[in-house]
């Protein structure tokens, strides 16, 4: 791929304004010899005003997502892209969050690049286990954990019953529960219909890979060993 349309296509700019860059001297080699639009280099031999290029297609990345930041390219208010240098929300293909997470919902929200990757993710056959810490309104009844691990919940509107889900009670208003599916606002749903509503929701893993050290509002792109763990079953999440 000639490098114009390469770094153009990992979001920092038009074609037209990478020619500029170009012709300010901003795109180089690692020693900072200035490059040239027909040169021949490999990826890594690129830099733009000093840094390395972003990596090439085939990422994936983890956000801290924050409360109050929708899953969303062009949502009025704050976007979890805006967390993101700016770039990525313009790269060609699309880097899209996998899965949402509301807007009142904190905590592990993955990006790829990689529709592959990201459909055996999300695929129910992959069954990747999500954990949700959720702080309820109301004392928990008891009766939850069984009905939501029977496999037989219906939400309102939904043609199929739930799959099986695992509650472990922290106490009562608080609760972990680990789903392998993702219905739309499930977790609030789950618990609207067992009389209680969710206060406050984080998701702390996806498979096995957790938040580590992310605060809120930071990312980090994933290498091999965390996209295993995404497929991994959770260890006691943390
Ligand atoms: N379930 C919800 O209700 N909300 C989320 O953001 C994720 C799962």
């Amino acid at each position: 791929m000639r490098l114009v349309k390469l770094i153009a296509n990992l979001g920092y700019g038009s074609r037209r304004e990478v020619q500029a860059m170009f012709r300010e001297g901003r795109i180089t080699d690692p020693s900072g010899e200035v490059l040239y639009a027909d040169d021949k280099v490999g990826h890594a031999d690129v830099y733009v005003d000093g840094e390395p290029l972003d990596p090439p297609q085939g990422i994936a990345l983890m956000l801290h997502k924050p409360v109050g930041v929708t899953c969303s390219t062009k949502d009025a208010g704050r976007l979890v892209y805006d967390l993101l240098p700016r770039r990525f929300a313009l790269r060609d293909p699309l880097l899209s969050s996998v899965g949402r997470l509301d807007r009142d919902t904190s905590g592990l929200l993955l990006f790829t690049d990689d529709g592959g990757l990201l459909h055996r993710i999300i695929s129910p056959k992959a069954s990747v286990a999500k954990v949700y810490e959720a702080t309820l309104a109301s004392d928990l009844r008891g009766d939850e954990a069984a009905l939501f691990a029977s496999g037989t919940l219906m939400l309102e509107s939904e043609k199929t019953p739930l799959a099986p889900a695992e509650l472990e009670v922290v106490d009562a208003r608080h609760a972990r529960l680990t789903l392998t599916e993702g219905r739309y606002h499930q977790v609030r749903r789950m618990f609207a219909a067992v009389g209680n509503h969710v206060e406050q929701l984080h998701r702390a893993s996806v498979g096995a890979l957790t938040l580590g050290t992310l605060s809120e509002g930071e990312w980090r792109l994933l290498d091999a060993e965390d996209l295993a763990c995404v497929f991994a079953k959770p260890s006691q999440a943390t």
